[in-house]
């Protein structure tokens, strides 16, 4: 019995690779939330930043609040998986410890989730290859390192299944946009190698199906898709454009790539603490998480905040964004992202 239960337990690990555990619930319903920009460092003894005077009265403030606000929102959504979009620690005095921390609320409730590397993580004690091997230790991470060779760490994709097992329905990629560099931003980009990979990965895994992307440095085409300062110059912005775009340092293509590819309908960075838009710009999304860190910069008053992305098996995206406390834990500029209705709507209007 116990030999039979081992076979079959080896069978199903084997028939199933981790990332097949990413399935629709039977209602059809599968719900991702991001959280960007921790930089989570000592714990406790890292305070708070940019906070209203009413703010800092209210209490101490360090780590230990994003901690508490990241647990608040898995408690009122209950994501099937989160999506850690870069900077989730910054250099600190040990950064196994801080590359631990960040995870407690998703561990202390169970949920999986996959992250990207910023361009702070690896200011502290780790590499990027030290801080993806931490974050792989616990059985709740779907991190990889992704492809050896390949310009960064963390190129990875995972698919999502419908509720059955039976079917991918969406694709989902992790990549690596760097750190700091040499060039007009300050800021790394990602290389051409990478760009080559997202098209085959994509292609691979089909691209009859919808894909969103997940990194943290913005490409270019965020700012193109609404300058900073000015208007909406792309078909339809929601959400705040408070700072300017710090894009990476290099466009070698990603967007125009990703665009020609046709399924992907929407991207999720962080980078920018103070911008939470979404512009939807040549048929796919670009999406801002807004900081979710205290110990981050952020805007005098603006309540830290989180991404959450609901899909559902016909392909459809919407979005919308969960406030801190401060904010009453409201969720605000609720969009559909992509629908096949809203897309076939589209193209009926255009060919008329
Ligand atoms: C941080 O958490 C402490 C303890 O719960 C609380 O007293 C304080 O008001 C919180 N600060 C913020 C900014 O949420
Ligand atoms: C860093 O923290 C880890 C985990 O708490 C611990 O095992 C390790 O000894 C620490 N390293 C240093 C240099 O303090
Ligand atoms: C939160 O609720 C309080 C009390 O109802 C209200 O005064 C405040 O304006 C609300 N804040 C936000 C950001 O909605």
């Amino acid at each position: 019995m116990i030999r039979q239960l081992t076979y079959f337990l080896a069978c199903a690990l084997l028939a199933n690779p981790v990332f097949a555990s990413l399935r629709f619930r039977p209602d059809g319903s599968f719900k991702i939330v991001q959280f960007a920009d921790l930089h989570y460092a000592e714990g406790e003894t890292s305070g708070c930043k940019n906070m209203l005077p009413a703010w800092a009265a209210a209490g101490p403030c360090s780590d230990l609040n994003t901690t508490q606000f990241m647990g608040e929102v898995l408690d009122l959504e209950k994501p099937d998986v989160v999506a850690m979009t870069g900077d989730n620690c910054i250099g600190s005095s040990n950064n196994t410890k801080s590359q631990r921390a960040w995870r407690v609320p998703m561990e202390e409730r169970n949920v999986p989730w996959f992250s990207m590397l910023g361009n702070h993580d690896a200011q502290g004690t780790l590499d990027r290859a030290g801080l993806i091997r931490v974050d792989m230790e616990s059985p709740l991470s779907l991190t990889q390192p992704g492809p050896k060779g390949l310009y960064g760490e963390g190129n990875y994709a995972h698919q999502v299944f419908s509720s059955d097992g039976t079917k991918p329905l969406f694709n989902l990629f992790a990549m690596d946009s760097g750190a700091g560099a040499d060039s007009p931003s300050g800021y790394d980009w990602i290389h051409p190698d990478q760009v080559a990979w997202f098209k085959q990965e994509n292609e691979r895994l089909g691209t009859s199906i919808p894909a969103i992307l997940f990194f943290h440095i913005p490409v270019e085409e965020y700012d193109t898709a609404w300058p900073f300062g000015g208007a909406c110059a792309s078909d339809e912005c929601v959400g705040v454009h408070k700072e300017g775009v710090s894009m990476q340092g290099k466009n070698v293509g990603l967007f125009e790539i990703a665009s020609q590819a046709g399924n992907v309908k929407m991207i999720n960075i962080g980078h920018d603490h103070d911008n939470d838009y979404c512009a939807l710009y040549k048929g796919m999304q670009l999406c801002y998480g807004g900081g979710t860190g205290y110990h981050a910069y952020g805007s005098v008053g603006w309540p830290r905040r989180s991404r959450v992305l609901e899909l559902k098996e016909d392909g459809t995206i919407s979005s919308f964004k969960r406030l801190d406390r401060f904010g009453n834990y409201s969720k605000i500029d609720e969009e559909v992202i992509w629908s096949p209705t809203l897309a076939s709507a589209a193209q009926h209007a255009t060919s008329k």
